[in-house]
């Protein structure tokens, strides 16, 4: 399953991201904004506990959340995610996945992992803002899944029917959560129109 998000709001932030203009400093801040919005869809269906809360009048019944959540950034886009995932859910772990497409080929080689050990009980969300021909994000799952990982979400800013498709066919359990689904990719396996290279817009790289 997979879900575009497509809040007006996050429509408007889209357009801002993809803008050539756009310099690194407000790329940052846009992501961390789009990701509160699709992570805030994504995480609609996670565990609650009843809780009861004296309020200064009487006691009420409320509801908090009853899961463990690990976040997974892959490196080093996904980090320009982070804040916007934690501003959520701020008790969460974080684990992290290093994967770097060779400019080439486009196939993603491992550089670093370090998972916490409750990604086998809770529920694990891989956030990277592009998920192009899906080969980092499957990488990411197929990671996980080794550690034992159940239930599993993608959040992204920007996708394409390939990416979907690739993620879909490897792993049909994992749900993924998109601000766009973008008509492509290019030869170079570029997402068009996209929002061009996500890690170097976001570090200044290049
Ligand atoms: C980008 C992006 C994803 C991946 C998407 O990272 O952040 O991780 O490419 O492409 P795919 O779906 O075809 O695998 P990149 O490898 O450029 O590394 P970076 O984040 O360090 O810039
Ligand atoms: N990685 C990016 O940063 N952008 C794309 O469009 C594809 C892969």
């Amino acid at each position: 399953m997979h879900e575009e998000v497509t809040h007006p709001c996050i429509q408007h932030k889209l357009a801002l991201i993809r803008d050539i203009d756009t310099g690194h400093k407000m790329f940052r801040e846009l992501a961390t904004e789009i990701t509160m919005f699709v992570c805030y869809e994504a995480l609609k269906n996670i565990r609650v506990k009843e809780v009861d809360v004296e309020t200064p009048l009487t006691t009420a019944r409320c509801h908090m959340i009853d899961e463990d959540i690990v976040v997974i950034p892959i490196l080093r886009a996904g980090i320009g995610m982070l804040d916007g995932i934690l501003s959520l859910i701020p008790s969460a772990r974080v684990g992290f996945v290093g994967l770097e497409r060779d400019e080439e080929t486009a196939q993603p080689a491992t550089y670093y992992e370090k998972m916490p050990l409750q990604v086998k009980n809770g529920i694990s969300i891989i956030i990277d803002p592009m998920l192009a021909t899906g080969g980092s994000t499957v990488a990411a799952i197929n990671m996980l899944k080794e550690q034992g990982a159940g239930r599993i979400v993608v959040v992204c800013i920007v996708t394409c029917p390939e990416g979907l498709a690739a993620v879909h066919e490897a792993h049909p359990d994992v749900n993924v959560y998109t601000a766009s689904i973008d008509p492509g990719l290019n030869e170079k396996k570029y997402i068009v129109p996209g929002l061009g290279d996500a890690g170097d817009r976001l570090y200044g790289t290049k």
